[in-house]
């Protein structure tokens, strides 16, 4: 039973649809599929190690050049369904596919929002038994409500989101979100199948102790990197690294931190993507009172070119961005 006083996501969704400035229901309804997806990955991630269809590679690739796992697939096609069932959605772009999907029905014509997602982030965690998660990014479409879907809806900048969120299943599933009125987070209890709110008004302390980044590319790091990382261990700041940019994201934003993948030899912009991975978590960040940049720009005010757009990510606790980005400054 659910102690008195708690309020699950739905009741939450629905409270809180007032302070969003467009048409009442809309994103309650287009959160209410994300919230069902997230719940049907939830189940599957659960049995990784015990049924085939888990764990493993796909034998194929993504666009991008990366060997997909039988999870990631899955998690994609959760997902798109999902929202091609809902009257909100016009198209979704996802890391696993290679360009976006409209929805061309005369359905799906009629949504007025785009969604952008990373289905399954911290891949090569799955088979290990290590935290992963999904990252999406909401948007209201620029081109004609009742056209098909065009790029120029996902090729938006991140100021332009109307919500952002992830969700993280870890040692529980938490679903963390933001309408541009501060992030919340859900806790999910899977005897009920219900995500509770556990972490009203979450703020990230301005200052912390950790930074994380995958320290085997700290030679082909640019010199300011380098520095802050120095400067790092002459604090004795805490290494913290899981490899799920969801899971390490979500670590700092409750303990403070600095979470950085920037450009190495192999990636002259860094691994991560500018529309689903970066900008959701940044605009989660700023929500929360943190900063996220590429060292020299705001992530969120980025132009983007491309669908799978990789940026340096930087992001984190305020007092440590800001020290980071002066460094660039100098
Ligand atoms: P994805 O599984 O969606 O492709 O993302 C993997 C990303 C991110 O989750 C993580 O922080 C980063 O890759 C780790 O990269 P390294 O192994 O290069 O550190
Ligand atoms: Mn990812
Ligand atoms: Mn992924």
């Amino acid at each position: 039973m659910r102690p008195p006083g708690i309020t699950t996501l739905g009741e939450f969704i629905v409270q809180n649809q007032h302070s969003f400035p467009y048409a009442t229901g809309e994103l309650s309804r287009l959160l209410s599929a994300i919230r069902l997806a997230a719940k049907v990955v939830y189940s599957q991630t659960n049995k990784a190690g015990l049924v085939d269809q888990v764990m493993g590679s796909m034998g194929a690739t993504n666009i991008q050049g990366e060997e997909q796992k039988k999870l990631d697939v899955y998690a994609n096609d959760v997902f798109i369904n999902a929202l091609r069932a809902r009257l909100e959605v016009c198209g979704v772009a996802s890391e696993e596919e290679d360009s976006f999907i409209a929805f061309d029905s005369e359905m799906g014509k009629q949504g007025k929002y785009v969604v952008l997602m990373d289905p399954l982030d911290g891949s090569s965690n799955i088979d290990v038994n290590v935290s992963i998660g999904t990252i999406f990014a909401i948007y209201r479409r620029v081109s004609r409500v009742g056209s098909v879907a065009r790029m120029e809806d996902f090729l938006q900048a991140g100021t332009a989101q109307v919500a952002a969120g992830y969700v993280i299943y870890g040692s529980s599933t938490m679903l963390v979100y933001t309408t541009g009125n501060g992030v919340n987070g859900f806790t999910f209890d899977p005897a009920v199948g219900v995500f509770y709110l556990s972490h009203p008004s979450m703020q990230i302390p301005a200052q912390g102790h950790i930074y994380s980044v995958n320290e085997g590319n700290y030679n082909s790091f640019d010199r300011q990197i380098r520095q802050y990382i120095d400067q790092c261990k002459e604090r004795t700041y805490s290494a913290r690294y899981i490899g799920s940019l969801v899971a390490d994201f979500h670590r700092n934003l409750l303990k403070g931190g600095i979470y950085l993948y920037p450009a190495t030899a192999k990636s002259s912009n860094g691994k991560l993507r500018l529309l689903y991975e970066c900008n959701p978590l940044a605009m989660i960040v700023e929500q929360a009172g943190g900063k996220a940049s590429n060292g020299l720009t705001r992530t969120l005010e980025i132009k983007p070119a491309a669908l799978h757009q990789r940026v340096p990510f930087i992001v984190g606790s305020q007092h440590m961005v800001d020290e980071l980005e002066q460094m660039y400054k100098e």
